[in-house]
C-alpha cells in the first residue's frame, strides 16, 4: 500500500491493531496518544504525546503529506439516562467528537497533499448502540450519533479529494471494554447474543480500517460500516 498513516488512539486496542496491519506496508505511521501503552518500538512508527480533550494541540510533527487518518479514541459510559449527568454527555462528545474535530483540523493540510496523489482516506469510529437502540448507551450513542453525522458531513465537503468512513462495532475485545470480559462467564455470556456466536477482536475491526484506507475501497465514501457480528441488523 505504501503511504503516511497517523493513528490517534494507535498505544492500545483496535487502534493499535491498525498500526500492526499497517506497518508491513506503510512508509511511516505517527500514533497520539496519551501512553506507550502496548505500542512497541519500530522504525517506522512515531509515537506523539496527546490528550485529545486538551486545547491547543499541536500536530506539527506530522508529515507534510499524509495518505490516510484515522481517529480511535471513544468511551463507553453505560449508565441508566437518570443517573447520566449533563457533565457525563459532555465528557462522552468531548472525545468521540470533539477530539476527532481537533485532530481532522489539525491534519488537514497534510491530507490535502496526500489527495493530490489521489490517496487521501479518514476512518472514524461509531459504535453500535447508534444503529440499534440500547438501554444504558443514551450517551455514547448521542456522541457516536454525533461522529457517523461528521463523517457523512465532510465525505461531502472534501470528495471527490479525501474520502470519509466510519467502522461501528459491536462489543470488541480491547482495554476499552475489559471489564466485559472479566470472567470465562462473562465472555460466553457476551458471546451468546451475537447471531455469529462471538464477540469481536482488534483484528476484525482492523482489517476493515486497513480496506477503507486502502484503494480497494476507492470508490465508498460517506459510508458507516457496521462490523458488529450481525448484531445490529439480525436476530437469531
Ligand atoms: N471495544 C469495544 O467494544 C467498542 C465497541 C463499540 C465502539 N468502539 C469504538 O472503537 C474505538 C476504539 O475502541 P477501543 O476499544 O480500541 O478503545 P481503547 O482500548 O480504549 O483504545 C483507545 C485508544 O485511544 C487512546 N485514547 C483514549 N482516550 C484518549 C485521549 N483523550 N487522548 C488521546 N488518546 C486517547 C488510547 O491510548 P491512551 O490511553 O494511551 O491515551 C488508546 O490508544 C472507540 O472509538 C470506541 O468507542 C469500541
Amino acid at each position: 500500500m505504501g503511504g503516511n498513516f497517523v493513528i490517534a488512539g494507535g498505544s492500545k486496542g483496535i487502534g493499535l491493531e491498525i498500526v500492526n496491519q499497517l506497518v508491513p506496508s506503510a512508509d511511516r505511521i505517527d500514533v497520539f496518544s496519551r501512553s506507550q501503552g502496548d505500542l512497541a518500538d519500530h522504525e517506522k512508527v512515531f509515537r506523539h504525546d496527546m490528550d485529545f480533550t486538551g486545547t491547543d494541540l499541536n500536530f506539527s510533527d506530522i508529515p507534510e503529506v499524509v495518505n490516510g487518518v484515522v481517529y480511535c479514541p471513544g468511551t463507553i459510559n453505560l449508565r441508566s439516562f437518570r443517573a447520566l449527568k449533563p457533565a457525563d454527555f459532555r465528557a462522552d462528545f468531548e472525545v468521540n467528537l470533539v477530539g476527532a474535530v481537533k485532530f481532522l483540523q489539525g491534519c488537514l493540510p497534510s491530507l490535502k497533499k496526500g489527495s493530490m496523489e489521489k490517496r487521501a482516506s479518514v476512518v472514524m469510529f461509531s459504535t453500535v448502540a447508534v444503529a440499534q437502540g440500547l438501554s444504558m448507551h443514551a450517551s455514547v450513542a448521542a456522541a457516536k450519533g454525533a461522529v457517523e453525522g461528521l463523517t457523512r458531513s465532510l465525505a461531502a465537503e472534501w470528495a471527490p479529494k479525501i474520502r470519509v468512513n466510519c467502522i461501528a462495532p459491536a462489543l470488541t475485545d480491547t482495554p476499552l471494554a475489559s471489564r466485559f470480559f472479566s470472567s470465562p462467564e462473562n465472555r460466553e455470556a457476551m458471546a451468546l447474543k451475537y447471531p455469529l456466536g462471538r464477540t469481536g477482536v482488534p483484528a476484525d475491526l482492523a482489517s476493515t480500517a486497513r480496506f477503507l484506507l486502502s484503494s480497494d475501497s476507492s470508490w465508498m465514501t460517506g459510508q458507516v460500516l457496521a462490523v458488529d457480528g450481525g448484531m445490529s441488523t439480525l436476530r437469531k
